[in-house]
């Protein structure tokens, strides 16, 4: 099978998910790349579209077990038209529970075909200097092994014959998927006064949630708990406030402490 061109698509409050896309596609023999980050609004204004003669590498956050619901809506739009397709669910160290069976699905039903499917570690949202959680994630090592797993995939796509027909990849997850919690909204960020109003916050937010005009106003409605703008302050003026989410980001340090490593799975 001869592909020529690669679109990359995630979804990456905080990058993790971006960054190994990317390495991914270091390891392919494609030289044409375009880069769909989903993270923007107006991004995901526009279902995406690819053809039979391209490759498409999804990465995806997991949040709470599964996809974010943000990023299903977002890819139950996709129109693949028998694309290969290797799909990633990038983890907090905890554990991806059914977000890489459910993008391996989302991906066949919109006519893409998997070939390929990983999941990788990123440095988790919540975690913080008080709350550590494998911090600076991917590393050196997990970029290698995802740089490696683009090579491996790139030489199996080679030796398929146009039209092949390729089994579904057996990969950790259960259907029905896990039900994802009604959360309430939640007053979760704590802004010090040493906030400069300088709108990154509001620049990174990927819903919108965060007022542009005034950036200490955040729309708890809107807000899916990323903690991309936490991250992102430049002067550390945005943290997380003792309660519901401090309990559960110290939960999470204290759990998740032994270090994972990157899994990948092909057709057999
Ligand atoms: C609301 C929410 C729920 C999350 N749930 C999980 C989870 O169930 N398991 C896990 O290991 N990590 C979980 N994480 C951590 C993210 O999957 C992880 O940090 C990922 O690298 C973030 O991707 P990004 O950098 O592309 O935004 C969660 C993060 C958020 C914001
Ligand atoms: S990024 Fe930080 S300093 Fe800038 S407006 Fe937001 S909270 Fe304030
Ligand atoms: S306001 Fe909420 S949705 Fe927006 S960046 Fe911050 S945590 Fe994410």
């Amino acid at each position: 099978m001869k592909i020529t061109s690669a679109k990359l698509a995630c979804f990456s409050p905080t990058g993790t998910s971006r960054a190994i896309v990317q390495a991914i596609s270091d390891g392919l023999s494609i030289n044409e790349f375009e880069l769909v980050d989903m993270t923007k609004p107006e991004v995901r204004q526009k279902p995406l579209q690819t053809a039979n003669d391209e490759l498409l590498v999804v990465a995806m956050p997991v949040y709470s077990g599964r996809l974010p619901v943000l990023a299903e809506n977002w890819l139950k739009e996709m129109s693949l038209a028998g694309t290969p397709a290797i799909c990633v669910a990038v983890y907090g160290n905890r554990e991806y529970d059914d977000a890489l069976l459910e993008l391996q699905d989302i991906v066949r039903k919109q006519g893409g075909v998997p070939v390929a499917c990983a999941a990788f570690i990123g440095e988790h949202s919540f975690s913080a200097d008080g709350t550590p959680i494998a911090v600076a994630r991917p590393d050196k090592q997990d970029l290698e092994r995802a740089s490696a797993f683009g090579t491996a995939v790139q030489k199996v796509i080679d030796s398929f014959e146009p039209n092949a027909q390729i089994p579904e990849i057996s990969v950790p997850g259960n259907r029905p998927y896990k039900e994802r919690s009604k959360g309430a909204p939640l007053d979760f960020i704590e802004i010090g006064e040493n906030c400069t109003e300088c709108g990154v916050c509001a620049s990174v937010c990927p819903t919108g949630a965060i007022s542009k005009a005034l950036p200490t106003t955040t729309d708890l409605d809107k807000c899916i708990r990323c903690c991309a703008c936490i991250k992102a302050c430049p002067v550390h003026a945005r943290s997380m406030k003792e309660g519901a989410m401090m309990d559960i980001a110290r939960k999470l340090s204290k759990m998740c402490g032994e270090r994972k490593e990157p899994v990948t799975f092909f057709a057999n």
